[in-house]
């Protein structure tokens, strides 16, 4: 369903910082981008520009490395191979092909060099329409689901103002591995006032067990913040201080609680839990890897 018809359109585009260097899956990462990674056959991008594209953008502004340029050909359509699929009835498959190219325009800019995620969105300003008011950042690492957060988010923004976070919730003794949001109640469920963010805390000193969850709907004053900010350790411009920035000038920040699954595809371990819960979703193949599973963890 088209987002745009049940809240008034907050964005059209959406950015989706892809530049970084995917250390954590080496060495597959030497050869491939990890956001073309398959999650059980489709590279995670795809799913982020299903999301994206169910939100109502209709355009995806992949920030990519030199070395990535290619990443965004993936949603290029492929007329021989498609022809082959045609001519061998394998129209199933050809809608999966197929399925990429029809979602939303895609577009690239290139960040020369990894000087952080904040640094990777300033450089989709350039390509944005003067009037996009708002535009929003999708994290491929990050799966949200089901999909939804960003309507949610666009709801909050028509009703507040400002930018809006998604956030969801977290044991306390696994807050130092997330960003945490330190909050005040609104009044209304699961949409909370950012009055500030802590990166990696320890538990004792989290100001909440809300998390960053890699989905932000910004107003387009994040761009002047991001020039406003000066770069941290390793010479990173952060997008987390230049949210906090637009806060300290009194811009409205709020959170909406995503109660559902977030699946972090950025490491090995949460990218293997993602494929497995997408695999127990699909039809042929959820019995036997069930049946498998339970197998293997009774053995020994
Ligand atoms: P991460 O630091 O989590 O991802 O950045 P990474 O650098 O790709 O992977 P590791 O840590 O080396 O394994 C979060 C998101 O921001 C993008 C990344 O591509 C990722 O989607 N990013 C990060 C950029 O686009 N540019 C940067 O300079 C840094």
């Amino acid at each position: 369903m088209d987002a745009s018809r049940r809240t008034p359109r907050q964005f059209r585009s959406a950015i989706v910082p892809a530049a970084g260097l995917g250390t954590r899956f080496l060495p597959a990462t030497k050869a491939v981008p990890k956001e073309l990674l398959p999650v059980v056959d489709t590279p995670g991008i795809e799913l982020i520009a299903e999301e994206a594209a169910q939100a109502g953008a209709d355009r995806m502004i992949v920030v990519t490395s030199p070395e990535k340029r290619g990443l965004a050909t993936y949603f290029d359509e492929q007329p021989e191979l498609e022809n082959t699929l045609a001519q061998r009835g394998r129209f199933g498959l050809l809608e999966k092909v197929r399925n990429a190219a029809k979602l939303l325009d895609v577009g690239t800019v290139v960040q020369r060099r990894p000087l952080g995620l904040g640094h990777a969105v300033l450089q989709a300003e350039s390509v944005l329409g003067a009037d996009e008011s708002a535009v929003a950042v999708l994290l491929p690492d990050d799966l949200v689901l089901p999909h939804g957060a960003l309507d949610a988010m666009a709801t909050v923004r028509e009703r507040f103002g400002g930018s809006v976070l998604c956030a969801i919730e977290v044991p306390a003794d696994e807050v130092s591995a997330y960003g945490v949001f330190d909050v005040a109640a609104t009044g209304e469920p699961d949409v909370l006032r950012v009055r500030g963010m802590v990166e990696k805390p320890a538990p004792a000193d989290a100001p909440s067990t809300f998390a960053a969850a890699g989905r932000y709907l910004l107003d387009r004053a994040i761009f002047g913040a991001l020039r406003r900010i000066t770069p941290g350790a390793g010479g990173e411009l952060q997008l987390t201080d230049a949210v906090a920035l637009l806060i300290a000038e009194g811009h409205p920040v709020h959170v909406v609680v995503h109660r559902g699954t977030r699946h972090d595809i950025g490491n090995p371990a949460g990218y293997l839990r993602a494929a497995i819960d997408f695999a127990l979703q699909r039809e042929e193949y959820a019995d036997s890897l069930r049946g498998w599973l339970h197998e293997r963890l009774n053995a020994r």
